[in-house]
This record gives structure tokens, sequence and C-alpha cells, in this order.
């Protein structure tokens, strides 16, 4: 992600990930309401994994908090204190978050002195790995961040080295069904390593709810729209026609990312076995959702161009260099007005809230 919060940041272009939260709001609640009238802590003990660094990593700790101190003033039933971690890689801008504390904290004050008290902590680290002692936590939230992987699929070359998604740089149209398998068969690991992880975490009885991007069809169907991921390399494609860009370049680089089915995520829960499925929906966002909040001199290519940039910008530069990025993103936006034009861009998002079975580890 892009850090800091100006024009090209993360914290500045995050309101595709806070629709999400705002969708996701009615299955946060029910699992939270659920979660402290069945255990009822002296202190609830929250992650929030891939906070990243903007607005919506304190809207969802806000949230949450005015949702529990609403549920014990319904049972005249004195609040919790909450301590919550905010957890993404080390290379995450936590300093950005840990000024805006204060402010935050002057407004929770605001609320009334039987409001918390709320104590916020960073949790660096990678979410692939344990992060947190044994049992400790109650709640765990992750919103926008599962569709990334642990890594690239080893799939994606061949055992001689020759790669395998040429001229793509996620699972497309022209991608060989090795290429879609290997993806599959990574996200099915990340995704199996995850919520054991979480499972050695999470009390029994605590919940955890995940929203993420997915995939309505399967890949290997053929027939699904256009991906965002697809176009951008179709459009990088180009600029190796044009001679911008080395044709190894384009083929050796795949994204570390796959968004699954709902039917994917439900076999890797049931097989894994940890949790029990309390919800699992799907809900739709066009890509250019919002755009009536932005900055409104943008075309909707534009706009989508730019929320794409300022979360995968880090990841292209390493590869392709920082030099390409601005004529990479500015033809992107191109080609997304005139897809726009005439198909419809939206995203499959799923939300999943899980509750740790009482078995013991
Ligand atoms: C699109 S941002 C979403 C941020 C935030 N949750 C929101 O809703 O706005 C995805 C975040 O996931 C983080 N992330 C990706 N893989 C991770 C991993 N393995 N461990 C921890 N954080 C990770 C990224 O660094 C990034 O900040």
């Amino acid at each position: 992600m892009n850090g800091g919060d100006g024009e090209t940041s993360y914290a500045g272009n995050s309101l595709l990930q806070k629709e999400m939260i705002i969708k996701s709001k009615p299955i946060v609640e029910e699992s939270m309401r659920e979660l402290y009238l069945g255990t009822f802590p002296n202190c609830l003990r929250i992650a929030d994994l891939g906070c990243s660094s903007g607005p919506n990593t304190l809207l969802f700790i806000s949230e949450i908090m005015d949702l529990i101190h609403f549920t014990c003033q319904e049972l005249n039933h004195k609040g919790p204190t909450f301590q919550v971690y905010l957890n993404d890689l080390p290379g995450n801008d936590f300093n950005t978050i840990f000024r805006s504390l204060p402010s935050f904290y002057e407004k929770l004050k605001k609320k009334g002195a039987d409001f918390g008290p709320c104590f916020i902590a960073g949790m660096p680290g990678n979410f692939y790995g344990r992060l947190f002692p044994d049992h400790y936590l109650h709640f765990v939230h992750s919103n926008y961040c599962l569709h990334w992987r642990s890594q690239v699929p080893e799939g994606v070359v061949s055992k001689s080295g020759i790669p395998l998604n040429k001229g793509n740089i996620y699972i497309a149209k022209t991608s060989p069904i090795i290429v879609y398998a290997s993806y599959l068969q990574l996200f099915e690991r990340d995704f199996t390593l995850f919520l054991r992880l979480r499972s050695q975490e999470i009390i029994p009885g605590g919940y955890m709810v995940l929203s993420m991007i997915g995939s309505d069809k399967k890949f290997l169907s053929g027939n699904h729209s256009y991906t965002i991921f697809e176009l951008l390399g179709i459009t990088l494609s180009d600029m190796v026609q044009e001679g911008l860009l080395q044709e190894e370049e384009l083929d050796s680089f795949n994204l570390p990312y796959y968004a699954p089915t709902a039917e994917e995520m439900r076999q890797v829960i049931e097989t894994e076995g940890s949790f029990d499925i309390q919800r699992l929906e799907t809900v739709k966002t066009d890509w250019d959702v919002n755009i009536d909040k932005g900055n409104k001199s943008l075309s909707r290519g534009e706009y989508v161009s730019k929320g794409i940039k300022v979360v995968v910008q880090p990841i292209l530069a390493s590869h392709f260099g920082e030099e390409i990025m601005d004529n990479l993103f500015e033809r992107f936006a191109v080609k997304m007005d005139e897809y726009l034009e005439v198909e419809k861009g939206e995203y499959t998002n799923i939300v999943v809230s899980l509750k740790k079975r009482n078995t013991s580890e």
C-alpha cells in the first residue's frame, strides 16, 4: 500500500474498502453481540488483521465500541475495557495511525465517562504466521486482505523454469489450466494455515469476521468476465507491444493474489475444522463504487485506476521499475474507461463469520 495521507496514499483512496466495512457491518455486529453476550469479558481483546493505514482502521474500532456500549446500556451492565491490536506487515505505515490516536481517544472521551476505556496497540507481522499468545483473542476482523497470498504460486513456472502464464499477471482467459490450479492450491494451503493459526489464538466461542474479494464463478469455466488484474495485464502487454517493456519482464511477473469462490472458501473452512460457519455471504460492489464521494474531476476509469494504483504500485514498481508506473496507470485508466462504456465492472466480495469450536487445542 502507498503510505502517508496524501493524494496518492491508500489512506486518501480507500473508499472501495470502506464500502465493504459498511456492507459487512450487520454481520460484524451480529457476531460481536453473540460473542459478547456469550462471554461477558472484562477486557475485550480484538485484532484487526491487515489494518493498513487510513480512516477505515479507526472506523471499524469505533463501530465495534458503539455497538458494545449500546448493548451494555440495554442490559444495564458495566461495559468492558477494549484492547485492540492493529496488525499489518512490518512495512505498513503504522506511524500515520499512531499519530491519529490522540484525537481518536479525545473523540471517545466526548462520548461519556462510561465509554471504554480503549487501548490500541500495533502488532506488526505476517498473518500467515503466529501473532498472538494461545487462546488470547475474543474477536478477529480482517477487511479486504485475505485475497493476498503468502507468495506467488510455484506452478506458474515450469520445472525447467519456463514461465507458463505468458502475457498475464494473474489468472486470465489465456492462462493454461495449470496456472489456475496452482493459484487455487496455494489459496487452499494459505487459508488452511491462516485458520489453523487463528484457531490457536482465539478463545473457544470467539469469533472471526473476514471480508475479501472473491469470484462468483470458477475460473476453469473459461467464461468469466474480465477481472481488474486481467485488464491491468492487458495494459502491460500493450506496453510490451510498443517496446516500453521487455516481454520477459511481463512473463516473469505474477501477482500473489487469489479471489476464491464462496464454495472454495467453505470447503477449506470445513476441511480445516476449527471453526463453525455462522454466515457466508457474497456482496457485489461496482469497481467505481463511491465515485461520487471522491475527486469529482476524475473519469470512471481514472477513479478505478487510482484506487488500484495505491494498492499495487509498490509490488509492481519493485519488479517493473518506478519510472513506468505513471504511464502504466494512465493507460490503465483509458482502458478502464473504454471497458466500463460497454461492460459492468464489479467485484464479488465474500463475507464470512466464523465461531471457534469448543474443542481444546
Ligand atoms: C487493501 S488493504 C485493506 C486495509 C484495511 N483493512 C481496510 O479495510 O481499509 C490490505 C492490507 O492487507 C495487508 N496484508 C496483506 N498481506 C498481509 C499479511 N500476510 N500479513 C499482514 N498484513 C497483510 C496489506 O499490507 C494491506 O495493508
